[in-house]
Parts: structure tokens; sequence; C-alpha cells
């Protein structure tokens, strides 16, 4: 791949305190060449145009016949300048809006008024990885690359392929564990022209071969291990704050898998402070699937911090060491959190850090009523995304979140991802229970909402009606 020219005044920078090794935003390199940490994409701001105020973002709605201006990622291009306007690979992503909802609201025992809904289903593919998407794919451009890869659970690899195919010039390789990404984003992948391997594993085997493939290959690497794709998952927070009239709420609660939309939130949130565009930082809640709770066993049960970029690495290997003699396997009906081995941890346990943060697991029944009440409030959502509602409604339960407070779940990923187990919870048709729910410990559908089975008859059809209405 070609050594790029673009702004000076980005770069990439070791996130690890004791190296911090410096290098050219042209690389494709994403873990340290020096120690092998995470990398951030840094800015010399003192150099670059921050809008005084995020009000003036406000503006860029009435540009938007312009590409930037069209995109509700690159309309904060300010905020993430690491490329050259004419760069930007965009397919309008980021159109989401942040929505208050009384009943879920008052599911989780919130005050009326108090609680929101980031709903990023509304993007391009349906998921939030569009923000990340054309980031990286702006970078993949400014490099020059021609094929790009990922592991996925599912959504990643769904955006991957809806970018690759509206921009025809590149070709993507998607690496999915056998038999664990759900039917609407494998279709998304099929259906767009990827490359789909199907791997004997699951994600964290898919995640580890990517990682050793693509360099090898020269492939650009589209995971969030990629410092640029959590550039655009930024944006996800201005919206959010724009959505408030850039107040800044007292949480924000998302799920966590790979755990890199935490970790973004957390830059955006440190970087706007450090700018002077806020003057506090929300608290961050980040939700864990019970079968899946790396992040929640080291934060909460071993007390791992970030410690000024020092963590405990001992503990957090031993973890890991202890996972693989157990062959310990993520498991969870949140199939897009199915993760054991999150690639951000260390960047993750900055934004706790930052953000006075908390960690929960919710277990599967929960997150499925959950699902089923942001549902019957209008906004369907896929298994992992009402992660974020049953753990607002669990930090309510135990006084850490207060009626009073503001509060917002992100919603990751569309309804439509994974009808399967949605029909499952409502129809009560037990074999499908049984076969879909009852294994994963799913007991009750308290919110279910049965379809009627009737007759082919005018009379019956009429009573069926006036009985359930
Ligand atoms: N919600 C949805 C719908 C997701 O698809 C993912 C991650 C997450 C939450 C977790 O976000 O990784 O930033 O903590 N999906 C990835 C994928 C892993 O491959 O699609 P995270």
């Amino acid at each position: 791949m070609a050594t790029l020219t673009t702004t000076d005044l980005a770069y990439l920078m070791c996130i690890n305190p004791s190296c911090r090794a410096t290098f050219d935003v042209g690389t494709t390199n994403f873990r340290c060449l020096e120690c092998g940490s995470l990398l951030d994409v840094c800015y010399e701001w003192d150099r670059l145009p921050v809008p005084k105020s995020l009000v003036e973002f406000e503006r860029k709605w009435t540009r938007r016949f312009d590409s930037i201006g069209f995109s509700g990622v690159w309309r904060f291009h300010e905020l993430l300048p690491f490329a050259p306007p004419e760069r930007i690979i965009s397919i309008g992503e980021g159109q989401t809006l942040l929505q208050p909802s009384e009943r879920v609201a008052n599911f989780v025992g919130m005050h009326p008024g108090n609680l929101f809904l980031q709903y990023e289903g509304l993007n391009p593919s349906g998921s939030f990885k569009d923000n990340g998407m054309t980031a990286a794919f702006t970078h993949a451009n400014m490099v020059g690359a021609t094929r790009a890869a990922c592991a996925s659970t599912g959504n990643t690899s769904a955006s991957l392929a809806v970018y690759c195919s509206a921009h025809t010039g590149m070709k993507a390789i998607i690496f999915i564990g056998s038999g664990k990404i759900a039917y609407g984003k494998l279709a998304q992948a099929l259906d767009h022209g990827a490359l789909t391997l199907q791997i004997a594993g699951d994600f964290d085997d898919a995640m580890l071969r990517v990682q050793e493939v693509a360099p090898r290959l020269g492939i650009y690497l589209v995971n969030s291990v990629n410092a640029f794709r959590l550039e655009g998952q930024k944006t996800i927070m201005f919206r959010v704050l724009e959505g408030l009239g850039w107040q800044v709420p007292d949480w924000v609660v998302v799920p966590g898998g790979n755990l890199g939309n935490s970790s973004a939130f957390g830059k955006a949130f440190i970087e706007l402070k450090e700018l002077g565009l806020i003057d506090r930082l929300p608290r961050l809640a980040v939700i864990n699937a019970a079968g899946a709770n790396t992040l929640y066993s080291l934060y909460e049960e071993r007390g791992v911090r970030w410690n000024g970029g020092h963590h405990d690495g001992p503990t957090v290997d031993g973890f890991y060491q202890e996972m693989s003699s157990n062959n310990r396997r993520a498991s969870t009906i949140a199939s897009a959190i199915e993760i054991n081995r999150p690639v951000n941890l260390t960047k993750c346990l900055r934004a706790l850090d930052a953000c006075d943060g908390v960690v929960r697991e919710v277990f599967d029944q929960e997150t499925l009523d959950a699902k089923a009440q942001i549902g019957a409030g209008g906004l369907g959502c896929e298994p992992a995304s009402a992660a974020s509602v049953a753990g607002a409604k669990l930090l309510r339960e135990q006084g850490v979140i207060a009626p009073s407070d503001r509060v917002v779940c992100v919603l990751t990923g569309h309804q439509l991802k994974d009808p399967n187990i949605t029909v499952a919870y409502h129809s009560g048709n037990r074999e499908l229970f049984e076969e879909v729910l009852a294994k994963r410990n799913v007991r009750r559908a308290s919110f279910a909402n049965r379809p009627v089975q009737v007759a082919n008859d005018l009379h019956e059809i009429e009573s069926a009606i006036q009985i359930n209405s």
C-alpha cells in the first residue's frame, strides 16, 4: 500500500504512557510497533480550526447538499480531522436521532422525560457500525487499500459489505464464527457480495485469525482495533449532545462487546472537555451479557482499573489463561456481544476512568424483556442493543442511577437483524421457544404479544378482533 500524504496535524500515538510512540497516519498497523498496545488518532488541536462552541455544528444541517454536511459523521469533521475532505467516503451514515421514550422510562423506573434512546439502527446497514466504517473506509481510501477484512458477530461484516459494494473498488473479506451470527446479518454479507469465511470457531477465534491474516496478505483491517473507526464512532455522542441541546447527560449506557463504542465515547468526551466544548463528562455504564462478561469480571469483581495506563496486566492475563484452560466460550442470545476477549479492553478502562464508569452484566431473560418493552415503545432493536436498557433498569434498582438523572441508552442495531429471536419470544410457539430461547435459559416471555390463530371464517375473525382489542 502507498504511503500517504495527508494533514500533518493528525498522527497515531500509542496509548501506553510508558511508550507513547507516534506513527504517521499513513500506517496500517493498528497496534504499536514498539510495545503492541493500542493506538489513538491524535491531533494538533491548537493548529486546527476547532469551533468555539458546539452550537456551530447546527449550521451544517443547512448544508446537506455537500457530502460532508450530508453525513451525520462528517458534519463533525472538525472533531475528527484526520482526512482531507476530498478523500472522505460516505454513504449518508449517522442520520440518527436521540428520542425520549416514556414507555421505556417507565419500565426502567425513571421520571418521565428522563430516558432517551439513541437509535443507531437507522444507519444504512442497520447498526451503529456505519459511523465507524465510513471513517475506516476513508482511511483505507487514503492509503490505497483494495481489500478490507474484519472478524464479526455480524454487524461489522454487514457494514463492511455495504461500504464495499457501494464503492466497488474494494473487496470485503469477512471472518465469522460458523453458526454464530444472526440471519439478517449473514443475509447482508452474502447479498452485498462479501467473501464470507465461516470459521469453525467463535468470534474470539475469528478475531485472532483476522489479525494474523490481514498483515500477512496486506489486507486492510476494519475491526475496532482500527483507531480510525473509533473516530467515526465518537460522533454518536456528538449527536446525543446535539439531541439534548448540547447539554451533557448524567449517564450514557451502552452494551459492551469488543468495547469499541465505549472506548470511542470516552475519547469523544475527554477531547470535548479538553477543547473546552463541554464542562463535565457524563457517567458511563457498559453492559455485558452475563454469558460474555469479561469486562464485568475484570472491572467489578477483580478491581482492574486504567490506573493511568498501568492497569493490572497479570490479573488480566491470568483471567484469560484461566478462560483458555477451562475452554470457556462466550454464550449469549445477544449474539452481537458474544465476545470473551474484547480487543479494546484497555481503551475501555480509560473511558470508564474518565467517565466515573460502572459495568454490569445482564441475563438474556432481562435483555429480551427489555427488548420487548423497547419494541412496544415504538423502536425496534436487536437483542444486544436491549442490554443497555436492561442494564439501566438494573442500575436504577441498585440505586446507582437516580430517577431524576438524564439517561441515554444506545440502541446499537435494528430489530430486523435478528427476527428469529423476536418471533420465538412473541409467538407462543412452544417448539420454537424451546429451540431458540429455553436452551439459553430464557424461561418466560413476560411481555409477549401473541399472534391469534383464527379460522378462515368471517364471524370468527370479527369476534377475534372484538375480544382482543
Ligand atoms: N451492539 C451491536 C448490535 C453490535 O453489533 C455490537 C458489536 C455491539 C453492540 C458491541 O459493541 O464491540 O463496540 O462493544 N458487534 C461487533 C460485530 C463485534 O462484529 O458486529 P462494541
